[in-house]
């Protein structure tokens, strides 16, 4: 850190110059003298760390900062904050230690690494007493992470909703406002610079599983096993279903639900139906939100952009400001000890209760619909309201049956019985009801 008269200066070494790492780059451009005006705090950018030297950038940058050796980021003792922005597992994981024991603070936006490994990252920080910043890991430009941590210290959690992929919300939108088919918006979403390098982590719903670790783990203070987190993408969603569900008053979200029951959680991510009037069924495209339960402070919602160049390079400077504020002397940078987060055990999903919309494919006859209800009824599953739709196909139709609360357990024995009998076509569709 250097010091001059009236400001002081904090060294950024960038690890990845991609979508995010540009809009870093553009904002330490841009607003440097904004930043330098409300802090005091110069923040000059010492080196940029990607893979290839000869790639065009979508940003003017002094070619001489460019390396391909993340050591030469780590080394330099004029670099006080690496900020991490290559994703992935490894090398990130090792960079981000060697970072730590060369003194530097670390900012990230790798939710992946943070959900898989982030137990023995924080570890690491507090025992080298370094500062990780994570804020942009989780909706974008949304500063959720910063909310709980600070903002709602006083509280204890005991829910939240959210959705928390932009590039889901994104294909749902577009599917169900009929504007484009699934494999369009997400092609839309990749030239957006929405999606994940490997888009499947975005739509099997395991990039919202990461971040449903990641706000789990701050919300309620405990370890999350990833494999513990039941995760259900939207590949497999099918239009027909966002159809019925916009003639029910519904629509179909991906959802990351967290609940905390005494000394239990349930963490789960699937595409979810809610009701047009649910203050989540509004948020579209790219746009994320977390409505949230806090014991003091009540119903919170949090609305904002969840991906893209812009929005989460703005978390990003964010926590580089905080962590050069608290380096420069303007906050405590003390790493304190809190006490080590719980182990508070998953419910297991047989035993998380939902309301569930099932579609079944059964044949047009008597007697299918009431051997239907019939075993929903002997697996203590109560009908909520029956629809049967018009079929142009005269060998069978579309019966969709809403329930009211049931247990996973019943359900999945129900669905096994019905489906192995005659009279139903194609295996039973499930999608799980939010009120
Ligand atoms: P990109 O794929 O656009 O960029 C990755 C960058 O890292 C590229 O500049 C690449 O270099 C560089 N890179 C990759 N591997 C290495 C390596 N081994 N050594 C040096 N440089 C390397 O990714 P994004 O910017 O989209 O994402 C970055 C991180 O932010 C990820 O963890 C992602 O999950 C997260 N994130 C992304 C969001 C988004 O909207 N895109 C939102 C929130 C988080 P080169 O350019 O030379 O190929
Ligand atoms: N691929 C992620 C998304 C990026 O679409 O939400 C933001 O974390």
């Amino acid at each position: 850190m250097k010091q001059t008269e009236s400001s002081k200066t904090i060294g950024i070494g960038l690890l990845g110059l991609g979508t995010v790492g540009t809009g870093v780059v553009k904002i330490l451009k841009s607003q440097g003298r904004a930043i330098e005006k409300k802090t005091g705090i110069r923040l000059a950018l010492r080196r940029v760390c990607v893979k290839s030297l000869s790639k065009k950038r979508g940003v003017a940058l002094d070619r001489r900062l460019l390396t391909t050796d993340p050591s030469d980021l780590i080394r330099d003792p004029s670099i006080d904050i690496l900020v991490e922005l290559i994703g992935g597992i490894h090398p990130a994981k090792e960079i981000i230690h060697r970072a730590f024991l060369n003194g530097k603070h670390v900012v990230t936006a790798n939710k992946a690494l943070l959900a898989e490994e982030g137990g023995s990252i924080f570890r690491e920080a507090a025992r080298l007493g370094r500062k990780l910043g994570i804020e942009a890991s989780v909706c974008g430009g949304i500063p959720i992470i910063q909310s709980i941590r600070e903002g709602l210290a006083s509280n204890s959690i005991s829910q939240f909703l959210g959705i928390v992929n932009g590039t889901c919300n994104f294909i749902l939108s577009a599917m169900s406002q009929g504007n484009l088919e699934f494999r369009e918006a997400l092609r839309a979403a990749e030239r957006s610079g929405y999606a994940e390098k490997n888009p499947r982590l975005d739509i099997e719903g395991v990039d919202s599983a990461h971040k449903l670790a990641i706000l789990a783990r701050l919300a309620f203070r405990t370890e999350v096993p990833l494999k513990a987190i039941f995760v259900e993408g939207i590949s497999k969603l099918s239009k027909v279903d966002i159809q019925y569900a916009s003639e029910l008053g519904y629509v179909i979200k991906l959802l990351a639900i967290a609940k905390r029951h005494g000394r239990a959680v349930e963490l789960r991510v699937h595409p979810t139906m809610l009701p047009l009037d649910h203050v989540l069924a509004g948020v579209r495209g790219v746009y994320n939100a977390v409505f949230l339960h806090a014991d003091q402070a009540g119903d919170l919602l949090f609305y904002g952009k969840g991906a893209g160049e812009m929005p989460t390079a703005s978390a990003v400077v964010s926590d580089i400001i905080d962590i050069a504020k608290r380096a420069t002397g303007q906050a405590d940078l003390k790493v304190r000890k809190s006490s080590p987060p719980d182990a508070l055990p998953v419910r297991p999903m047989d035993e998380v209760v939902s309301n569930y919309y099932l579609r079944f494919q059964v044949e047009d006859k008597p007697g299918v619909l009431g051997r239907i209800a019939q075993t929903l009824g002997k697996n203590h599953i109560s009908i909520l309201s029956v629809h049967q739709k018009e079929s142009h196909d005269s060998r069978s139709v579309p019966v969709i049956i809403l329930t009211y609360e049931a247990s996973e357990k019943n359900l999945r024995r129900a669905l096994r019985a019905i489906d192995s009998k005659g009279g139903v076509r194609q295996k039973t569709v499930v999608l799980r009801v939010e009120k």
